[in-house]
């Protein structure tokens, strides 16, 4: 039988070679605490989402009455866009008309449990050669991601298609990422700076939430 003759030793390891495994070992230990990071991120996400898919939203038209919780809403999200109460109350009173809007308009809210957690509403108009004006829709930020905005486009979608509209423009600021993206899911293309447009509301379907849309 013959043997090796192995000869262990030891490595003669510089002091340069140490700090430099030192330096890696620090890296790996943050890279891993970083992923651990995004991984809790990722888990309350879906955890957020699951929750609130369990939440019960109720669709109804706005009535005046609606018009304080849905300037609650506005104030607790935080969102400079919209209108005010009474500026709210005078657009469906028919006592305030945005730029070349018409008469008719229409309202509706999503609640939960009672509480008012988003809206939507829009006009008929002549603006751009347009039929139809969105003219606010806002989701709770505790809502946003369930598909509550999604139902009340659709809902204003039925009311201008009821009216015989095709195409209905939205006014929305170049940095408003998170509307152009919903509004892009929905099929409207961007007009100019800060409008959107949806061409034919009969040839318009939404994309599936997470689909690549040009906004
Ligand atoms: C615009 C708005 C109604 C869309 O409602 P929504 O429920 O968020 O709609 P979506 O689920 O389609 O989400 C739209 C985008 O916001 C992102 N988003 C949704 N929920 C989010 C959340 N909780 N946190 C961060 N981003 C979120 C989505 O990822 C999506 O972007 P993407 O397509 O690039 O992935 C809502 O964001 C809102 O009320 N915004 C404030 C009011 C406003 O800006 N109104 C429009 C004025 S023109």
């Amino acid at each position: 039988m013959r043997y090796l003759d192995l000869k262990l030793s030891r490595p003669q390891s510089k002091p340069g070679a140490i700090s430099r495994a030192c330096g890696f070992l620090e890296i790996a230990r943050m890279l891993r605490a970083v992923c651990q990071a995004v991984v809790w991120v990722v888990r309350l996400r879906m955890l957020t989402v699951a929750l609130g898919g369990m939440q019960q939203f109720r669709y109804r038209q706005v009535t005046q009455a609606d018009v304080d919780a849905m300037s609650e809403l506005r104030s607790r999200s935080g969102w400079s866009g919209g209108a005010s109460r009474d500026r709210m109350l005078a657009y469906f009173r028919g006592e305030h008309h945005p730029k070349q809007a018409l008469l008719e308009r229409v309202g509706y809210v999503a609640d939960s449990d009672g509480v008012v957690t988003a809206f939507i509403a829009g006009h008929l108009t002549t603006r751009f050669g347009c039929a139809g004006e969105l003219q606010w829709i806002l989701v709770g930020p505790e809502a946003r991601g369930l598909g509550v905005a999604d139902t009340l486009w659709l809902l204003l979608k039925e009311w201008f298609q009821a009216h015989a509209v095709l195409s209905v423009c939205v006014n929305v600021e170049p940095e408003n990422a998170h509307a152009r993206a919903f509004y892009a899911r929905q099929g409207a293309e961007v007009h100019a700076c800060s409008w959107m447009i949806w061409r034919d509301l009969t040839q318009s379907y939404t994309v599936p939430r997470g689909t690549m849309v040009a906004k």
